[in-house]
């Protein structure tokens, strides 16, 4: 897969109204109206309120049966039903990327079960990963999901284990927005 630039931009406009922006770990975001995804943009859109950068990119530490299982459950975005959305902007520590790649794997899964516990959310939940770090963005990561109202309660269930984890020890910022978007 090739590497797709996106842009989160916030606020007048945008296709999700911002309900609620909480900051879990460290530095909040802005308040604002609304959000737009833009996929494939590097500019951001005039008078934006706040902007984060990410790129789609490739997987780091899925094995070949865990994306095989992946893309066999794992649904589209922009699916009708899904009028909630959560975008969780994340940033782990220096101890985290002084890491070698083995022991961020088996911290990531053996020992976080993060692949299992997300498997369990799908196909209810949406999913999109996108990196910044590389960019020198603001966020290590952009993580996007999408669900139907009713799964709400699954999805928050979702992350309140996966802060539980091991994982989450090395995550040094955390900003939680919940959106949503007319049927
Ligand atoms: C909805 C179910 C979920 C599934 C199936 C899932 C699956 C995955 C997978 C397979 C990766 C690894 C990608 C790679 O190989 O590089 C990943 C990474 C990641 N996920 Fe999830 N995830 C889910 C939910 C979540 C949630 C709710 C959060 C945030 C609260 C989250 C945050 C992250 C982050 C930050 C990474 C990057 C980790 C790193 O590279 O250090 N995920 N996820």
């Amino acid at each position: 897969m090739g590497v797709t630039p996106v842009i989160f931009a916030a606020g007048e406009t945008g296709e999700w109204t911002i309900d609620r922006i909480l900051a879990v770990a460290g530095e909040p975001l802005a308040p604002a109206a609304r959000l737009a995804r833009i996929e494939g943009a590097v500019t951001a859109p005039p008078r934006a309120r706040w902007v984060l950068r990410g790129t789609r990119s490739n997987e780091r530490y899925t094995t070949r049966p865990e994306r095989d299982e992946l893309r066999r459950v794992q649904p589209e975005l922009g699916r009708a039903a899904s009028t909630e959305a959560v975008l969780i902007p994340i940033s782990k520590s220096d101890a985290w990327w002084d890491l070698p790649q083995d022991e961020r794997r088996a911290i990531f899964e053996a020992r976080s079960g993060h692949v299992t516990k997300g498997l369990g959310a799908l196909p209810a939940v949406a999913r999109r990963l996108y990196h910044g770090r590389d960019l020198g963005a603001e966020f290590d990561f952009l993580t996007w999901f999408e669900f139907a109202p009713e799964e709400r309660a699954r999805f928050d269930d979702l992350v309140g284990e996966l802060r539980r984890t091991e994982e989450w020890r090395y995550v040094v910022r955390e900003v939680e927005l919940r959106l949503r978007r007319d049927p």
